[in-house]
């Protein structure tokens, strides 16, 4: 079989979609050039078929949802192959199958699957086009839903052909949803052949291969051959009232706040001060001219948690998502708009949930999927960043860690030194949620949120984030956070939000040598005082309570990151495991001496000098 169109004449592309095509057996080949003509094309399509139902124009124009099959509704780790020439290439955090295998496995799945069938050809970048850090993508896929969303999600269509020209550095991706059955479920990476093939699903993380196959698990198996970091990171800017730009990056496990962080507004105590979203899920970062990290988005859409989501909690999501959006997974209202726990107003007295079945107020099952999302472009954020599209990336300033943790990580906490922070992330823990399939809400390590999406042996990607360091002659300070710290009722002590600005800015003030620190044995904190809680209705033993540092606790943590780093066997870093015994020597001589936490809470006006 001979291909052709008049998209492009590279021969790479054209003899491995033959080859593709010739194993698929598609009715017929559509090549994606990402006009708008062809957008109206496939969007009628996909509603006729039933792949996207139009919400009312009225109040959600250009807006369509869409429901997955209630088996395939979040990422499937346990589906989730590295295939290494090697496992311990691969490493122990991660599934792994020999690279021969797995084409035969997948092969005799993808044999004739597309029969019947269109194969789109979807070619994309990855990153702001022309930058020298954006990478070039094709997808095949059998699914009409993927195209609509690799448009929103990366630049697509010609503008990839063009920027690849007649080379052969372009990430192979093929994809075939079969029947969505969990039995014929895989997602294999071939870092070595820079080729993604996934079968058997329909959804998100799974399919739109440009995201957390490429950007972060090729994406990070790249990254350490070449010296340069792909993250699960929002970056944001701050600016502050008189001009002044920073930039940070934090990584934060699924659905444990990057995007609200990532297009926070700040409370009226912050009256001129902004944040700009460059990107709320990945970061493409390379050290520059000027000695420091620059970072790129290598998404163009926001693929988000719907649930939580509304006008308080997340105004900028709010209006990203106030047309052109597709939603999968969320609820529906009668006159045709959305729905999902925590959105504005009254609930409804009726709905359509998730499944497409008669959902009524009061019903013990959820109306919205927990992981219902909406694929959003990034053109509709009020708060995108004027540089998100700046080829060269933004100079990071600070890096931040967070998990959800319910005890022990405090508010805020800013590391020593490089390697110190690199601990913060290798140690990072959190309780599993609804992004992935399993259970939710227990604790497990999830090092720099990577776990699921590290594409090589996490111990040498940890070995990698300590090698940086002499790459970098501007390097970022390092913080970690938690705004998920429970009192004894189960209830968050912190605000979180937009009133995360207060800790942001102490992480700016610190980050720009411009504010004290406490130090405690684990890091450092702010002074009693400086951070900024002016304005905010909250208790001084809340504020305690949230800041609290205990050697109790801590003790039980470091002796969970040494159970962790033992299980990542030879190739963990010494200097990890010599930060942790440090630490964990520390907790015995602070109780000794009778240690307590300090306190974040401004002293009471009698007490201050
Ligand atoms: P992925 O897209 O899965 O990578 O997730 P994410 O990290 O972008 O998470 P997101 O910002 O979508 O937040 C997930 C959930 O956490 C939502 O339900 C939010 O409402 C909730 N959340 C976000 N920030 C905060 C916060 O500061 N405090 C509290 N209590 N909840 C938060
Ligand atoms: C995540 O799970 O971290 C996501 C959503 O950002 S998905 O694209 O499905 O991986
Ligand atoms: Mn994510």
């Amino acid at each position: 079989m001979t291909v052709s169109t008049n998209l492009t004449s590279n021969k790479h592309v054209l003899e491995w979609v033959a080859e593709m095509a010739r194993l698929t057996k598609p009715d017929n080949i559509v090549w994606v050039d990402g006009s708008e003509e062809e957008r109206e094309r496939l969007t009628k399509l996909a509603v006729e078929t039933g792949v996207l139902e139009p919400l009312n124009e009225k109040k959600r124009p250009g807006s369509y949802l869409h429901r997955s099959n209630p088996n395939d509704v979040a990422r499937v780790e346990n589906l989730t192959f590295i295939c290494t020439e090697t496992k311990e290439e691969a490493g122990p955090t991660n599934n792994w199958m020999a690279p021969k295998d797995a084409y035969e496995k997948l092969g005799k799945l993808f044999d004739g699957s597309m029969k019947g069938r269109t194969m789109y050809v979807i070619p994309y970048i990855m990153g702001p086009a022309g930058s020298p850090m954006a990478k070039v993508g094709v997808e095949l896929t059998d699914s009409v839903y993927v195209v609509l969303n690799m448009r929103t999600m990366t630049r697509m269509g010609k503008v990839a052909f063009d920027m690849l020209g007649a080379s052969d550095d372009f990430n192979r991706g093929l994809h075939s949803t079969l029947d969505i059955n969990p039995e014929r479920r895989f997602i294999c990476h071939f870092p070595q052949d820079n080729t993604i093939w996934s079968v058997g699903s329909g959804y998100g993380g799974n399919v739109l291969l440009g995201k957390k196959c490429l950007a972060l698990r090729i994406g990070s198996y790249l990254g350490q051959k070449e010296g340069w970091l792909a993250e699960h990171m929002l970056i944001l800017g701050v600016e502050s009232p008189d001009g002044e730009m920073t930039y940070v990056a934090a990584a934060f496990p699924s659905a444990c706040g990057k995007t609200n962080f990532a297009m926070m507004i700040p409370p009226e105590r912050f009256k001129g001060w902004k944040i700009w979203t460059v990107g709320d899920d990945i970061a493409w970062m390379k050290v520059g001219e000027d000695g420091r990290l620059r970072a790129i988005n290598p998404e163009a859409g926001y693929f988000g948690v719907a649930p939580g989501t509304n006008k308080k909690s997340n105004p900028n999501a709010m209006a990203s998502v106030a047309k052109n959006t597709i939603f999968t997974n969320v609820a529906k209202t009668k006159d045709g708009d959305v729905w999902w726990e925590g959105i504005d107003g009254e609930v409804p007295e009726e709905l359509t949930d998730w499944q497409g079945r008669p959902w009524k107020k009061g019903s013990a099952e959820k109306a919205a999927h927990p992981n219902s999302r909406f694929t959003a472009p990034a053109e509709n954020n009020p708060a995108l960043s004027r540089f998100s599209e700046d080829p060269e990336g933004v100079p990071i300033s600070a890096f931040i860690f967070g998990g959800r943790r319910a005890t022990t990580i405090p508010l805020v906490i800013q590391s020593f030194n490089w390697t110190h922070g690199v601990f913060f992330g290798s140690a990072l823990g959190s309780e599993t949620t609804a992004a992935a399939t399993g259970k939710v809400g227990v604790v497990r390590r999830d090092p720099f949120a990577m776990l699921p999406f590290c594409g090589y042996n996490m111990g040498d990607y940890f070995a990698h984030w300590l090698e940086m360091q002499a790459l970098i002659p501007n390097p970022p300070k390092i913080f970690m956070v938690n705004w998920f710290r429970q009192d004894k009722n189960g209830k968050f002590l912190w605000p979180g939000f937009g009133e995360n600005m207060r800790v942001l800015k102490w992480i700016v003030d610190r980050a720009r040598l411009r504010v004290g620190g406490q130090e405690t044995p684990f890091g450092w904190v702010p002074k009693a005082g400086d951070l900024d809680l002016s304005g905010l209705d909250i208790s001084s033993e809340q504020v305690n309570a949230a800041t609290e540092i205990n050697l109790d606790e801590w003790e039980i943590e470091l002796k969970s990151h040494g159970e962790f780093f033992d299980s990542l066997g030879t190739t963990m870093p010494e200097p990890l495991e010599l930060q942790r015994k440090l630490l964990l020597s520390r907790v015995e001589s602070m109780r000794k001496n009778k240690w307590a936490s300090t306190p974040s809470m401004p002293p009471k006006p009698e007490a201050r000098t």
